[in-house]
């Protein structure tokens, strides 16, 4: 009897995590993981943190933990961690990015971060 139960939890479960993998976004623009075309920051990763980001990271205080992310010299030298915290998805909160804004970011600091 206890077997069964664990078998329809396992069940129901297992839908869950399947349902969820199928839930990943359409992308019509392709996604560059090998990094082959360079990434400007002043064409795509300024005004995609512009966009996704300042909302929060602009300095106002509203947000006192969130670093400041209003200028290239802050965004360099917090590259590293943006990328850690868009791959993972820990950023932006409240919001979400395409896996081709994830990948760019990640090109971008892969790229050496420049102010291209
Ligand atoms: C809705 C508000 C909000 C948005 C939008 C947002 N952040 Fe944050 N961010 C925060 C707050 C608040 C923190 C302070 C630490 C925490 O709460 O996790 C933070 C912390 C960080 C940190 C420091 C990491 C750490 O471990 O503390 C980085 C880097 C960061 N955010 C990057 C980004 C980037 C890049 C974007 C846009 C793609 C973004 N955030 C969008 C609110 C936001």
């Amino acid at each position: 009897m206890k077997n069964i139960r664990l078998l329809y939890i396992n069940l129901i479960l297992g839908t869950i995590l399947m349902a969820c993998e199928y839930n990943v976004e359409n992308e019509d623009v392709k996604v560059d993981d090998q990094c082959e075309a360079e990434v400007s920051y002043s064409n795509t990763l300024s005004p995609l943190i512009n966009v996704n980001c300042m909302p929060c990271h602009n300095g106002d205080g509203s947000y006192p933990l969130a670093p400041d992310l209003r200028t290239y010299g802050a965004v360099e030298s917090l590259a590293g961690l943006i990328k850690e915290v868009t791959q993972s998805r820990r950023m932006p909160k409240n919001g979400n990015l395409t896996n081709a804004e994830i990948s760019a970011i990640k090109c971008w600091v892969d790229q050496g971060a420049m102010n291209n």
